[in-house]
């Protein structure tokens, strides 16, 4: 009998065709992520899943199913899975890494660009209409990049790519890591280790690299803001749940820090009236990170090649664990 593979989303239509050669396919088409009862009643008699950041493929979802040997997410990101429980019933898991490193750093650097330069500020300045017809020295203005000092917090691919970009434009490179990088590493990048203290007390921008997990999860809360120079900007295209948005909200009220950037959020998408809209010293992009016509081809590949191997019982080429 032909194996089966839902996708929760639609795909490229090259991937399409080759998912269809093998397989019995069926996407969802809903505009909004399937809901968890739906996606349940489908992993119930699939073989293969092809999953997005937003599905949440939970315990109870897992349990569902009879048949899955494979879950394939199209992202970096696998918080969005259970991977311990996936792991206890055999199920292999594919994620997309590095093909979207430079996107996602260009977008972090874009959003650094944008919250120092009022970028997007001044665009709804002038759709609004409200481009002063006299403007004078303290009127649109941003802050330089050259000779600040940026904080990396997780020097991965994503962030070795972000630090590339920032030499150029003259910043002194910070970073932390549960572990350093090696010291050559360190020479070729022009970076320099520093404390998780020393990070948030002494960067002028700070760009956020770490994953969603226990030990992260609200890392960046009002004793944090509190700590971090006035004068700083927060820029963060990870995880939304790295950030407690109630006290970045309010830190951002208070201006007890100059700025952020923001691709992701702790719900998303964010609802009309979420108080970040409201507030001018904060520029938002819809969690498009990797979103690059290039690199979602690049990620389709990948998806569906570690779909491949995991349906023949083999490791994805990029596995989590197991
Ligand atoms: C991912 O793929 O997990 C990223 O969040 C995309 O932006």
């Amino acid at each position: 009998m032909e194996k089966k593979v839902f996708l929760t989303r639609t795909l490229h239509d090259f991937a399409l065709k080759e998912l269809k050669k093998r397989y019995q396919v069926e996407v969802y088409s809903g505009k909004s992520p399937i809901p968890q009862i739906k996606l349940r009643s489908k992993i119930k008699e699939v073989d293969g899943l092809i999953c997005f950041p937003y599905d949440k493929i939970n315990k109870e979802t897992i349990e569902s199913a009879k048949n899955l040997k494979v879950i394939s997410t199209y992202s970096v990101g696998f918080d969005h899975i259970d991977t311990e429980y996936a792991k206890k019933k055999k199920i292999r898991i594919g994620y997309t890494p590095e093909v979207l490193t430079d996107a996602t750093a260009n977008l972090a650097f874009s959003l650094l660009l944008d919250i120092s330069r009022r970028v997007s500020e001044g665009d709804k300045i002038i759709r609004d209409g409200k481009w002063k017809e006299i403007y004078g020295a303290f009127d649109y203005v941003g802050v330089d990049l050259q000779g600040k000092t940026i904080g990396i917090l997780g020097l991965g691919r994503i962030g070795e790519t972000l630090a590339k970009r920032v030499e150029a434009f003259d910043m002194k490179i910070t970073y932390h890591n549960r572990k350093h990088i090696s010291k050559i590493r360190e020479k070729e990048l022009n970076v320099k280790y520093v404390s998780f203290e020393n990070l948030i007390t002494q960067s002028d921008f700070i760009s956020i690299h770490v994953p969603h997990t226990k030990e992260t999860n609200h890392l960046f809360n009002m004793k944090i803001f509190k700590k971090m120079k006035k004068s700083a900007f927060l820029i963060n295209t990870s995880r939304g749940k790295v950030v407690n948005e109630k006290d970045l909200v309010t830190a951002l009220k208070k201006k007890m820090i100059s700025g952020a950037g923001l691709d992701v959020f702790e719900t998303e998408p964010i609802k009309k009236n979420h108080p970040l809209i409201k507030l001018q010293n904060v520029v938002l992009a819809p969690h498009i990170g990797s979103s690059t016509k290039e690199t979602r081809v690049k990620m389709a590949e990948i998806t569906i090649k570690n779909l491949n191997l995991g349906m023949n019982g083999k490791k994805p080429i990029y596995s989590v664990g197991y």
